[in-house]
């Protein structure tokens, strides 16, 4: 009788270990990295419209992968990627890092300048930066960004929010990240395209182990349900991608908001990810 109950953790366990072994996905096969011939059309045409771009954010997770795929892509004239510090990077043409000071975001306004299409991948925790640094990261520094680059000819701007955005929440997290959405939608973007993630699929640079153990005990559910309750980074970085060169059409603002299966969807890719 024991043996059931013992094949069951060993088939979880199997399931973990396949889900843990797997960076962020499957086999190369299954994965289609290279857009739909719909995609690729807006993707050539867009190139041909010499868009330039910012990246806020770029040194985390999201940012990492988008860079990345903007690297790959080559779709932008010019690529400014903005953070508080240097990092190495191994990328294309055309893609420079600056330093800015987000406290004094209007002093770097010139750096805005001419880029057309923003990327905003800012974020922390409150265990790394406290209750007050995580509602600057994530509200003041998300705004800021939107304002300063609005006020210097930004037309559409991508936004990592999260799965629970909500501005009425009793959560710090939920409503803080709701408290951002709504904000950077009363700035008026001609597109504003808001992503709200499940559970992001990386390997992270970073150690946090509150993170470490939900995913080990949700591991079973991301497995057998990829789109419900995760997302790997690189098809957040493609959903956005996808969407920005998509035409812009119609008169007045326009927002979405993707949730986390709306994003698997969006990006194209195959929801377990791609082995690199
Ligand atoms: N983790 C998840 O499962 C999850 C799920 C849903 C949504 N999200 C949201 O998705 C977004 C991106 O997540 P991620 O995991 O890619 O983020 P991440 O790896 O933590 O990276 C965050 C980025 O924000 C920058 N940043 C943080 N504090 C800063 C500060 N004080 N000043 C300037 N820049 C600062 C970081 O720069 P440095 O490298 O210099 O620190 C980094 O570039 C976040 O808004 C997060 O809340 C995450």
């Amino acid at each position: 009788m024991r043996a059931v109950p013992v094949a069951a953790l060993a088939v979880l366990l199997g399931i973990l270990l396949v889900w843990i072994n797997s960076d962020t996905g499957d086999s190369q096969a299954q994965c289609r990295m290279a857009p739909d011939g719909e995609t690729e059309r807006d993707m050539a045409r867009f190139k041909a419209e010499n868009h330039s771009a910012f990246v806020v954010g770029y040194t985390g997770e999201i940012g990492k992968a988008l860079v990345r795929d903007l690297s790959k892509l080559q779709i932008f004239k010019r690529v400014v990627l903005m953070g508080r510090r240097q990092v190495e990077l191994d990328v294309g043409p055309g893609i420079e890092q600056k330093i800015v000071n987000f406290d004094k975001l209007d002093e770097h306004a010139d750096l805005f300048t001419g880029l057309d299409v923003g990327f905003c991948c800012l974020g922390t925790t409150r265990g790394k930066a406290g209750k007050e640094g995580f509602v600057k990261v994530d509200r003041d520094y998300v705004l800021a960004t939107a304002r300063v680059s609005k006020a210097q000819g930004c037309r559409q701007f991508g936004l990592i929010s999260s799965t629970g955005a909500d501005v009425n929440s009793f959560m710090l997290y939920s409503k803080t990240k709701g408290e951002a959405e709504a904000g950077v939608t009363q700035i008026g973007f001609e597109r504003l395209s808001i992503y709200r993630p499940g559970a992001l699929l990386c390997k992270r640079e970073e150690f946090r182990l509150g993170e470490r153990i939900l995913y080990v005990l949700l591991a079973p559910v991301f497995y057998l349900f990829p789109t419900s309750l995760s997302i790997p980074v690189e098809s957040v970085a493609r959903a956005m991608v996808n969407h920005v060169v998509a035409p812009l059409g119609g008169s007045g603002p326009q927002t979405s908001i993707y949730f986390n299966k709306e994003t698997h969807e969006a990006s194209g890719l195959h929801p377990r990810g791609c082995a690199k």
